[in-house]
């Protein structure tokens, strides 16, 4: 009986966590035009997992905001132009990305931040 009810949660619990999923998983088109993005407040969260190997052996180097984001001009981010981008053409979870597997992938909507960014002048803050 118990391991019915501990199948039912795990049903349950794995149930929601998929519906989060998708809620957080919108189309790239749905960041609003207007949204103020910042490397501090949105694109630096996203790219703490990177850190693991862009933590000064591989370039570009991550560690540490402010640093990090001087790290990425000129070489990784051209403004305005996410397709000439490595950081945005070239993150792990782009399809075109030098990232064959890292152990995980940008979503959709990361790399949609991360493209708004640079579209939208790429500040710091
Ligand atoms: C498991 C290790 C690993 C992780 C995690 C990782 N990378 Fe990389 N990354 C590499 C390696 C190795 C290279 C160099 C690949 C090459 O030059 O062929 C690289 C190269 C890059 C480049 C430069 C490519 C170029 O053309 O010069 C960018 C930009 C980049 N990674 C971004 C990221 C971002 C953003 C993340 C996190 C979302 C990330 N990487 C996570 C290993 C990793």
């Amino acid at each position: 009986m118990k391991k019915v009810i501990q199948f039912l949660l795990i049903c349950v619990v794995g149930f929601s966590l998929k519906s989060c999923y998708y809620d957080e998983t919108l189309p790239a088109q749905e960041i609003p035009d207007g949204t103020v993005v910042t490397y501090k407040a949105d694109i630096a969260p996203i790219l703490t997992d990177c850190t693991t190997c862009h933590g000064g052996g591989v370039n570009p180097d991550l560690r540490n905001t402010q640093q990090a984001y001087n790290n990425l001009f000129p070489n990784y981010v051209t403004v305005g132009n996410p397709t000439n981008s490595k950081l945005y053409y070239n993150a792990p979870g782009n399809s075109n990305s030098v990232h064959a597997n890292v152990g995980f992938n940008l979503d959709d909507t990361q790399l949609a931040y991360i493209k708004y960014w640079i579209n939208h002048d790429a500040e710091y803050e």
